[in-house]
């Protein structure tokens, strides 16, 4: 089986980035680029320290979202990717951009989707009184946050958290499952059909797999 080639868009800080680099399974993919569309962020630093080639497109420099997505798909093309993640990629996308890789790409969104769509997650989640927040990772389709689920992490919310401690450990459990999910897609375990995912020839359940870490439930090395 040929290596998968992973191109990894970010906006910030990328610990997602850093969790994928440090858990990518050498002998089934790589990661051949990382594009920011903000220069100088955090995250082009990590790659270049891994070696991995860095790039900025910087979105100010278009006049129109169109525009801009067209001069990333050309970007990302000239890496010949089997798998596209965005991981921290503050951007709306627009549907040519979406369509162009359906099924090979992936999102990581700070809740149990399908609740808590777009901004300020954590607070929303508090203030709404939830019992349990977390993180998701899901295909990419056109609905902004709204593709199908693969995996999603359950935390629990305490009395006692703020918007700081529940990001903490909403975010331990992103550098968990998103790489997971990466392993799932390279090692072609995960795949997306007739727009609804499978994981090793079973359909998942809406919400895609689920670790509870408000119970024992652990992932096993395989992953599930
Ligand atoms: C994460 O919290 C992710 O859920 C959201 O953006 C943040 C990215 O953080 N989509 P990082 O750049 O990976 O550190």
């Amino acid at each position: 089986m040929s290596r998968s080639r992973i191109v990894v868009l970010i906006s910030g800080s990328g610990t997602n980035l850093q969790a994928i680099i440090d858990q990518c399974h050498q002998k089934t993919g790589e990661i051949v680029a990382v594009i920011s569309n903000r220069p100088e962020v955090a995250g082009l630093t990590r790659a270049e320290k891994a070696g991995i080639p860095a790039f900025c497109l910087d979105h100010k420099a278009y006049e129109t979202r169109e525009a801009f997505d067209q001069a990333l798909m050309t970007m990302i093309d000239q890496h010949q990717p089997d798998l596209i993640v965005l991981a921290g990629f503050m951007r709306i996308l627009t549907p040519a951009f979406v369509n162009h890789y359906q099924g090979k790409m992936l999102n990581i969104h700070p809740s149990l989707l399908p609740k808590f769509q777009g901004l300020h997650t954590h607070q929303r989640a508090l203030e709404a009184g939830e019992k349990q927040h977390g993180v998701t990772v899901h295909f990419v389709t056109e609905e902004l946050d709204g593709g199908p689920n693969i995996i999603q992490a359950i935390v629990p919310i305490d009395q006692t958290d703020t918007e700081s401690s529940l990001s903490q450990k909403v975010q331990q459990q992103e550098h968990i499952i998103y790489p997971l999910a990466v392993k799932w897609f390279i090692e072609r375990s995960l795949e997306l059909r007739n727009n609804k995912p499978y994981l090793n020839g079973e359909p998942l359940p809406p919400t895609g797999y689920q670790i509870n870490t408000c119970s024992s439930s652990k992932v096993s090395s395989n992953g599930i």
